[in-house]
């Protein structure tokens, strides 16, 4: 099956099993233009969401951040007391009521929640109860967004991912979250708010230094795979750190997919890049398919043909995506959908086994 994957989707998934513990060993170049305005970043201690928010902390933004746990701020975000009068304030982003006191007085609001799926040591897949990508990347962000605009916070900025043009894809299915469902709902609703917005859309993620590759842009997918596509979480915290404080007619108004090519040479200029994402001006492929990885490629078929897709898009009062009917009656869509993410979660068990000589602990978070 990863030979069916897209070669992003792999280091994607290998890079959300990978507990990382390097969040602050890349260094963000800073830029240049400091402002007084008030920035939230949520999901604070998170692994970019820790970057950005030390990196914005040192270049003298008043930075706040939104975390779960005041202990886990307090090894990632270096403060004391690790609450509101050093701007750090815990909750949960599903809980409406919480992010109330985080957002007065916020010009701009930086969204690096993230759902996260687990896997059980049978390579099953699962979100944590409450940690849906329904619950965080859908609903979890529409509060934050609702909280913004209630805030009157002028530009929200949202990190989200590649790969949602793929319906049903890999990550999609994994747990039966519909993760890439979710995120792009997630940014539609966000563009839809009447808030200025910036929609950062990263392949895989990798703990490499920052500053050290040519960032590359592009919009629904069309990024050309010379080889796995990767960004370095410390260049998602650098492009966000100079969307967040160059003027805000550079980034507002964008939404567009960010890797990297590791030959180089640095991207410096964010400027120059968030033009050229504005103009759709990155590479192109024609196919819409990239080139697999022929690396740790064992070849089977991914069941996906086995699947059924019109059912696998229908929610769960029975409505398509598009909002029209599905074609079968609740019950027996349910069914197939439950069989579905069986098939799923036995595949991705496959998955699992491929990484043989991988530790089972590698993949709990
Ligand atoms: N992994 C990849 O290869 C990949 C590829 C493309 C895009 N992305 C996306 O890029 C973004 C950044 O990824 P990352 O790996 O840096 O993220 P991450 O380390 O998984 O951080 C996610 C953050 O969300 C927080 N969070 C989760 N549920 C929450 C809730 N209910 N209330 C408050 N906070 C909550 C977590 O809090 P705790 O710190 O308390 O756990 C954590 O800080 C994510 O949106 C991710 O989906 C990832």
């Amino acid at each position: 099956m990863l030979c069916m994957m897209k070669p992003w989707v792999v280091v994607c998934l290998c890079a959300c099993l990978v507990c990382a513990r390097a969040e602050l060993r890349s260094p963000v170049v800073l830029a240049k233009n400091t402002t007084s305005q008030v920035v939230l970043v949520t999901g604070a201690t998170g692994r970019t969401g820790s970057l950005l928010y030390n990196a914005l902390k040192a270049q003298g933004v008043d930075v706040r951040g939104l975390v779960r746990n005041a202990t886990k701020a307090r090894e990632r975000l270096r403060c004391n007391k690790c609450d509101p009068s050093e701007g750090i304030f815990v909750g949960d982003i599903t809980q409406p009521a919480d992010l109330t006191a985080p957002m007065v007085g916020v010009d701009k609001l930086v969204i690096l929640t993230s759902s996260y799926p687990l896997q059980y040591p049978n390579g099953t897949w699962y979100y944590a109860p409450g940690g849906s990508p329904k619950e965080v990347d859908f609903e979890g962000q529409n509060n934050q967004v609702i909280a913004a605009l209630k805030a009157g916070a002028k530009q929200a900025l949202l990190v989200s991912s590649m790969g949602t043009t793929e319906p049903d894809s890999y990550l999609d299915l994994l747990g039966n979250g519909h993760v890439s469902f979710y995120k792009l709902n997630a940014e539609a609703s966000l563009m839809g708010s009447g808030m200025p917005f910036t929609i950062i859309k990263p392949s895989g993620l990798v703990d490499d230094s920052g500053n050290q590759r040519r960032l590359l842009v592009g919009h629904n997918d069309d990024l050309v795979p010379s080889q796995m596509m990767t960004v370095p979480r410390a260049d998602v915290a650098r492009t966000l750190l100079h969307a967040v404080t160059l003027e805000e007619e550079h980034s507002a108004g964008l939404r567009f997919d960010l890797s990297s090519d590791p030959a180089g040479p640095a991207t410096e200029d964010f400027a120059a890049l968030f033009k050229e994402a504005r103009s759709w001006g990155g590479q192109t492929r024609p196919s819409g398919r990239g080139k697999h990885s022929g690396a740790r490629c064992i070849s089977f078929h991914i069941a996906s043909h086995a699947f059924v897709p019109w059912c696998a898009r229908c929610n769960t009062e029975g409505v398509y995506h598009d909002a029209t009917a599905c074609p079968l009656a609740d019950e027996e869509c349910t069914a197939k959908r439950v069989e579905r993410a069986r098939e799923a979660d036995e595949l991705a068990g496959e998955f699992h086994a491929l990484y043989d000589g991988e530790d089972d602990q590698r993949f709990a978070r």
